[in-house]
């Protein structure tokens, strides 16, 4: 089993929209031979017929909402890569996605630098400890100096930036990449398209077949950037790639397959296999524990229109999965039987047998699971929770065919469940129908989209007044609370009777903490 888990990556793909992830995410599967031809994931101006980005909805938009799991081998080592959602209403469910994996490859635009979802992302990976390696993008176009970016991933980020490789020149004269790891050039030939595993010689820094290619000063430059690396940069240090403080990056151009075998091997080198996960209760639960444990990061119902079913993803942390596998889900104490597990590969389904920490398994199931729950043999494990976020918008929905009623009752219970927007009562309120909140407006627009395409509803939206939410943390007398809320203020509850305030606005929230100092106000939740 040992064996098996240390040979597991887990990873996700972070980046800025449009800096290259899910060409980056083709280019892997390419290179790990679950791919045949690249060239059908990124191609957006043609039909964007995708296995990591399959709604409907993000083909139109060409964005990516859902999180998909995709696996591929490479070197004897099996790659879990599990797709982040690039649109920043959607960071809730890209810190889920983020709790289920063990490394992440940040990738940054060359001509663009450090972006504010990369930004926004990379705070959450700081937060987790997680390992990053950094691809920088997109050399074969005019780019900003190499220097400029590792010193932005230094000055904006705060993480220390260990070139590995680095670029021979970029855009048009975009040549290759030195590792500085062998001390080798890697030269590549233009791929157009990137369809194929891109041709490329190695050579010595002092090899003619290298040096010819350049001319003198460019030579001459390139000797003399390598050698600053060598004295004025930072140490590599392992120990702070595992702990989430330095970060080693490679450069390449993800659409014409340079640098992608560099980077997944260096991905291999640097990256940590499964380890041990905490409990709520502090206690680490080794990879190889006999104790099968695993948590909900994600639910999606009707994923695929063909099955129109409910499939909940799963992260196992320990212990053996095998096929009809009974465990607790450990909030209830329901014992629950896992008996239809399956691999997803994009809207691909593989039923499995076994299956050991690291993995993610998906199963189809009727019973009420809620992103977070722990499932496990041992009916007293709850592994770490995963926190849930204050919404900054809110709205009631309502809808339009009476006739259809009960398709919409069905719809917004299946996607409450799948956590895509959080439910809210106001106090004296009990709506069959809650309130509802999200984080972004594209949130609701996929809620109004989905209830439509899946439900066959249509409904209307009604945006309310208040801007920010904060949970109440301490015993307070409701009737005292609404003596002292400041205007345009409302009490109510979550759906776990959790007190919440809903504020006109931050200011006024900020005003109400200042002024209430013994009333702890939260803004993000953990335990529910
Ligand atoms: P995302 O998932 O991070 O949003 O980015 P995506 O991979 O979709 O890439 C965004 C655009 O950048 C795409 O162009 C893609 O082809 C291009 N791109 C990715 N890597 C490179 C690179 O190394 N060099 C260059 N020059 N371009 C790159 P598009 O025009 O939006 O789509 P398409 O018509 O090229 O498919």
């Amino acid at each position: 089993m040992n064996r098996k888990i240390i040979r597991r990556r887990t990873l996700a793909i972070i980046s800025h929209p449009d800096a290259g992830k899910t060409t980056l995410t083709e280019k892997l599967l390419l290179y790990g031979g679950a791919l045949a031809l690249a060239g059908s994931v990124t191609s957006k101006k043609n039909q964007r017929a995708t296995t990591s980005d399959w709604m409907e909805l993000e083909k139109t938009r060409g964005i990516s909402i859902s999180s998909t799991v995709l696996q591929f081998d490479y070197n004897g080592y099996r790659f879990n890569l599990l797709d982040t959602p690039g649109h920043k209403d959607f960071s809730e469910d890209t810190y889920r996605v983020l709790m289920a994996v063990d490394s992440v490859i940040m990738v940054i635009d060359a001509a663009k630098g450090i972006e504010a979802q990369t930004v926004r992302l990379f705070e959450i990976c700081k937060k987790r400890k997680i390992p990053i390696m950094t691809f920088i993008n997109k050399l074969d176009r005019p780019a900003k100096a190499p220097f400029e970016l590792i010193d932005q991933i230094e000055q904006v980020l705060g993480l220390k930036a260990f070139p590995v490789n680095w670029p021979i020149e970029s855009g048009q004269n975009f040549k290759g990449i030195y590792d500085r790891m062998d001390k080798k050039v890697h030269l590549f030939d233009r791929m157009p398209g990137g369809t194929y595993k891109a041709p490329f010689s190695v050579h010595d820094i002092t090899d003619p077949a290298f040096k010819n290619i350049l001319n003198e000063t460019s030579y001459e430059n390139f000797i003399e950037e390598v050698n600053m690396l060598d004295y004025a940069h930072v140490e590599f240090n392992q120990e702070e790639v595992l702990s989430g403080d330095l970060t080693p990056v490679y450069f390449g151009s993800a659409s014409n397959n340079f640098g992608i075998e560099l980077i997944l091997n260096g991905f291999l080198e640097h990256s940590n296999p499964p380890s041990a996960r905490s409990t709520i209760s502090g206690k680490l639960i080794a990879t190889d524990s006999p104790i099968f444990s695993a948590f909900v990061f994600k639910i999606q119902t009707n994923m695929n229109p063909m099955h129109r079913d409910r499939m909940v993803f799963a992260r196992i942390c320990s212990g053996k999965f095998h096929r009809d596998l009974k465990v607790f889900q450990t909030r209830t104490g329901k014992e629950v039987r896992l008996s239809s597990a399956h691999n997803i590969f994009g809207n691909e389904r593989e039923t499995i047998d076994e299956s050991f920490a690291g993995e993610i398994i998906g199963f189809v199931t009727n019973t009420d699971f809620k992103i977070g729950d722990t499932l496990s043999s041992d009916p007293t494990i709850v592994l770490e929770r995963i926190p849930r976020f204050a919404p900054e918008l809110f709205a009631k929905i309502t809808n339009l065919n009476t006739s259809k009623y009960k398709a919409f009752r069905k719809g917004i219970d299946q996607l409450l469940a799948e956590d895509i927007v959080q439910p809210f009562q106001l106090d004296g309120h009990n709506d069959v129908i809650p309130l509802l909140g999200a984080l972004g407006n594209l949130q609701f627009e996929v809620l109004q989209y989905r209830l439509k395409d899946e439900y066959g509803v249509d409904t209307r939206l009604e945006l309310m007044p208040w801007t920010a939410l904060r949970w109440i943390n301490t015993a307070i007398d409701n009737e005292k609370l609404k003596s002292i809320l400041p205007y345009g203020a409302r009490l109510g509850k979550d759906d776990h009777n959790k007190q919440v305030i809903f504020f006109e606005d931050a200011w006024r929230c900020t005003m109400f903490k200042d002024k209430h100092q013994d009333i702890e106000l939260l803004d993000f939740l953990i335990e529910f």
